[in-house]
């Protein structure tokens, strides 16, 4: 039986467990530092996500047969190269890799070079270069560096604009010096994220995030509240054709460069009046799409994830998926995202029928044994229904069971496919 080391603690990798446990090697799983529901799955240990030199330690003395890092963290601080050293497989880029997350104004640089359509842009290290370049509003200011989702702001007007570019160059609130002003695109999202071996990439079941905190899309950014997925539109062929268009490229692009890529490579795409553009690459799963993509994959995803570490490996691999819709939506703590509250005790999670799935991300145990919230988002209900209304109308039936004191949660995810709107 293989042991899989998944790094993070959130929804995002309580799905990859559950896909991983559905395997036909059966592995089983350590999750570093995981939260109360992956405790039911797999064994937790209490590690930070970008210990690498405790991940490693964990990884060997547990003789891990592939390690899986979930979040950017841990490949931004070089797990993937530091388990190659090990000569222990692990799903993901190499940090040099990851800079594509790391860095929008690198990320641009590829996306130009490999000739991938996304938004004009420039790159701006004091306010008054930013204002100067802006041709219009609203327009998108970008900080380089990771931030937890907080570094993009849509500036409507010369004011906001003002204020965002003195918050990321002056006050450097994300620690950085360096900001991307970039071109406003307005059109429907989608998230293709596709898995990679380095020279091919395999597109994974399209899905739709909801990013804003508010019904009908309002309020501030959010990690995501919901997805669904497939999504009306963009079947497997039109992923297909949309990854070589703007994956496979990349691919050359990063092979060029000495820095092949494997793992997950998460185009965020923007579909409107001026065609198919990239926002901008991910190097990992998303979260909380990956809630409602993984529930759907029938094929083996520990092999996918093995093969996917050796260049080429994923040569004449050809993905199955359940033909039912996922609807994922979450429930967020109190004061979300602005604040979060934890120690509430959460109920009626046992009573979820069979096919409705409760992911966990902020949950935690208190002293008495019982599930309590522990952060922000706090879980998502899943459910898989033959009709999109199906599936809508059991997750949501599933949130109408579980609750905790100030529990929030957007009452439209994927209303527009199960034809209530
Ligand atoms: P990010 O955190 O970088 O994924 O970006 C957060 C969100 O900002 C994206 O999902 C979009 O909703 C929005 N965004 C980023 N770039 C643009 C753009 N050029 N035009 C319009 N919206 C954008
Ligand atoms: N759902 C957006 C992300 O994972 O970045």
């Amino acid at each position: 039986m293989p042991r899989v080391l998944v790094v993070g603690g959130g929804g995002r990798e309580h799905a990859i467990i559950r896909a991983l446990l559905r395997s036909a090697s059966k592995p089983e799983i350590i999750c570093a530092p995981g939260n109360a529901g992956i405790a039911a799955d797999a064994e937790v240990v209490d590690l930070k996500v970008d210990d690498v030199p405790a991940l490693i330690a964990l990884a060997n003395d547990r003789q891990c047969d592939l390690v899986v890092a979930g979040p950017e963290a841990p490949l931004v601080a070089g797990l993937v190269d530091a388990c190659e050293r090990e000569g222990i497989p692990c799903f993901g880029p190499s940090q040099d890799a990851a800079r594509l997350e790391a860095s929008k104004a690198y990320c641009k640089e590829v996306m130009i070079a490999s000739g991938v359509p996304t938004a004009a842009h420039a790159e701006v290290r004091t306010v008054e270069e930013g204002m100067a370049a802006i041709t219009g509003y609203p327009t998108v200011i970008k900080d380089d560096g990771l931030a937890a989702g907080k570094g993009v702001v849509i500036a409507q007007n010369e004011a906001e604009a003002r204020a965002a570019l003195t918050a990321f160059l002056v006050d450097q609130i994300h620690g950085g010096d360096l900001v991307v002003v970039e071109e406003f695109l307005d059109g429907d999202e989608l998230s293709l994220l596709a898995v990679c071996d380095g020279d091919r990439a395999i597109p994974l079941a399209p899905a739709r995030d909801f990013k804003r905190i508010g019904d009908g899309d309002t309020g501030p950014n959010t990690g995501g509240m919901g997805a669904f997925s497939p999504v009306p539109g963009f079947d497997l062929d039109e992923a297909e054709r949309l990854v070589r268009e703007v994956h496979q490229p990349v691919l050359e692009e990063m092979k060029r460069r000495g820095t092949p890529f494997h793992g997950v490579l998460y185009a965020g795409l923007m579909i409107g009046s001026k065609g198919t553009k990239v926002l901008e690459f991910n190097v990992r799963f998303g979260d909380p799409e990956t809630q409602a993509v993984l529930p759907r994959l029938k094929s083996d995803l520990y092999d996918l994830m093995l093969r996917a570490t050796q260049r080429g490996g994923l040569e004449g691999v050809e993905l199955e998926w359940d033909e039912r819709t996922s609807v994922a939506v979450v429930m967020a703590s109190a004061g979300y995202p602005q604040t979060s509250s934890s120690g509430d005790v959460i109920t009626g999670l046992d009573q979820l029928p069979d096919g409705v799935e409760a992911l966990h991300a902020g949950t935690a145990f208190d002293e008495d044994g019982n599930v309590v919230t522990a952060g922000g988002r706090v879980l998502a209900i899943m459910a898989l229904g033959l009709k999109p209304a199906d599936a809508r109308t059991r997750a949501y039936d599933g949130i109408q069971m579980v609750t905790f004191n100030g529990s929030q949660n957007r009452t439209d995810i994927a209303e527009l496919i199960a034809g209530d709107r």
